[in-house]
């Protein structure tokens, strides 16, 4: 996190309600889901990566299973999404959200603020400018790929049988103080298995 984003928090939900509207005591997004209780068992390979609590220990956890829409009544779309909570015994809470999707929209906030502002419709005319929303979404190509790949994502059979990908990267630090970054992938269609950490190539700090 860094401190911009907190800044834009409010704008970036009005800009969300502007997308799927305002459903009072629904999320922005992620509107329906459903929430289960279970434990995270840590795979014990990772210990050696971070200094985490739950990776040292199984801990107590929640998960909510969402759709990415913020409508409660539109039909569901094919984004299945995890949110996952573990429970510390020191009583802190800690979270790992993800979608089936394996890339996002947006690199920054500068990105999803432009999308939205290109593709919302005239607020005259009620009409949506695709040309306009085309030609934003051509100047960024990463945008561009990863909308392409999102039309291709299959309808998810069940949650449970769905990969989710936390898209963020991941500073991990050892009890040895070793640092590393990594991305954090599915092994497989369980949500519930411990992912697999790959070492992402070395960056400059
Ligand atoms: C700028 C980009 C993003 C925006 C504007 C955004 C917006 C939101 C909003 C408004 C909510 C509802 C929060 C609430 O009302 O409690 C939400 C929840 C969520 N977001 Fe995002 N999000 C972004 C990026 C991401 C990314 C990159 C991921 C995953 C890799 C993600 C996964 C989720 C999940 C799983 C939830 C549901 C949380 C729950 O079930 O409690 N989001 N997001």
């Amino acid at each position: 996190m860094v401190p911009g984003q907190y800044d834009r928090a409010e704008k970036m939900v009005e800009l969300v309600h502007g997308v799927s509207g305002f459903h009072p005591t629904y999320r922005a997004f992620h509107a329906v889901g459903d929430i289960y209780r279970g434990t995270f068992t840590p795979i014990p390979e990772a210990k050696q990566f971070t200094r985490a609590m739950h990776f040292q220990q199984a801990v107590p956890m929640t998960v909510r299973f969402s759709g990415g829409g913020g409508n409660p009544d539109a039909p569901p779309s094919t984004t299945a999404d995890m949110a996952c909570k573990f429970y510390f015994p020191t009583g802190r809470v800690t979270g790992l959200i993800s979608l089936n999707a394996d890339t996002f929209v947006a690199q920054n906030v500068g990105q999803v603020v432009g999308f939205v502002d290109a593709t919302e419709p005239d607020p005259e005319t009620g009409e949506k400018d695709d040309a306009k929303a085309m030609a934003y979404i051509s100047s960024i190509p990463t945008m561009t790929s990863a909308l392409a790949l999102r039309k291709k994502i299959p309808a998810p059979v069940s949650f449970a049988k769905t990969a989710y990908h936390a898209i963020h990267a991941f500073r991990f630090v050892n009890a040895s103080g070793n640092v590393r970054r990594q991305a954090c992938l599915p092994t497989g269609h369980l949500p519930c298995r411990s992912p697999v950490f790959q070492s992402c190539p070395p960056r400059r700090q």
